[in-house]
């Protein structure tokens, strides 16, 4: 299949990521932030638990986020993915955890403002699997966790993740000169963290659209040297900028 976009060891493929992973090289990390199974969108009633109002507009433009494509697509997808690579990071909603393969450790970001609401509260972590073992455990222990208030950029798709967070995942998960895939890309923020801290990446992206945001950020300015490697050097100290996410508004009872 030829690349949608394919510059300085960045490589994107617009297509369903099912009909390309099993073709694909093997590569060192799994990074990604596959659909949540919250029924993101008004037009399938994400709603707010306590008062029935829906909380979000926004919804993806090719994908339907409902519990059955995450147990049809979303978790066979992850698990071919991961079998292609040596670590993986993966992002899930804390209801679904049981249904991905069984990680190794669970990390993630705890958010003190809380992303969303769940059927014991506010939902303060944001969960993320993590798979084989740290690619540098011999230099000493980095905080599998990071609390952040740091708030994604507004660029067109309904829930991107902030920089941060995967700026964060890319530093714990890999090493410079790696190669990282992302199966279900969105906008390019994983792949975007990547080209900023020295990896190579191929991301999956159904929309084209979202894949047009994605180029659109590559090929703007790569950081300052260092900047982004703030990641990789503070994720035990912590306190980035304040604010809320993106999915703030989230329900992540998918009930
Ligand atoms: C949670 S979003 C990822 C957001 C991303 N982390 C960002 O910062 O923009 C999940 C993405 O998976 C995409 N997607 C859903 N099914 C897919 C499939 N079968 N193959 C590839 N992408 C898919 C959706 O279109 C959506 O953009």
């Amino acid at each position: 299949m030829t690349p949608y976009y394919d510059h300085a060891g960045i490589v994107i493929y617009h297509c369903d990521c099912r009909e390309i992973l099993p073709h694909l090289p093997k590569v060192d990390c799994v990074i990604t932030d596959p659909p949540y199974g919250v029924n993101l969108g008004n037009h399938l009633g994400a709603k707010d638990m306590r008062t029935g109002h829906v909380l979000r507009k926004g919804a993806y433009s090719v994908y339907e986020d409902t519990p059955e494509n995450m147990a049809g697509m979303v978790i066979p997808a992850v698990s071919s993915a991961l079998s292609r690579a040596k670590r993986g990071a993966v992002f899930c909603a804390g209801q679904y955890i049981g249904d991905f393969p069984r990680p190794d450790a669970v990390g993630g970001v705890f958010l003190p403002a809380a992303c969303g609401r769940n059927k014991w509260g506010f939902a303060s972590l944001a969960h993320c699997l993590l798979y084989g073992s740290a690619p540098n455990l011999h230099l000493g222990s980095k905080a599998t966790a990071l609390e952040s208030t740091e708030t994604a950029e507004v660029n067109g798709h309904p829930c991107p993740k902030p920089y941060g967070w995967m700026a964060w995942a890319v530093g714990l998960s890999s090493l410079e000169g790696e190669t990282i895939l992302d199966p279900f890309m969105g906008s390019g923020t994983t792949l975007v963290a990547a080209k900023n801290l020295g990896r190579k990446a191929i991301g999956i992206e159904i929309c084209r659209e979202y894949c047009d945001i994605a180029i659109r950020r590559l090929e703007q300015e790569v950081l300052p040297f260092g900047e982004g490697n703030q990641f990789q050097e503070r994720q035990g100290d912590s306190q980035l900028s304040m604010f809320s996410t993106t999915q703030e508004v989230f329900n992540f009872d998918a009930a």
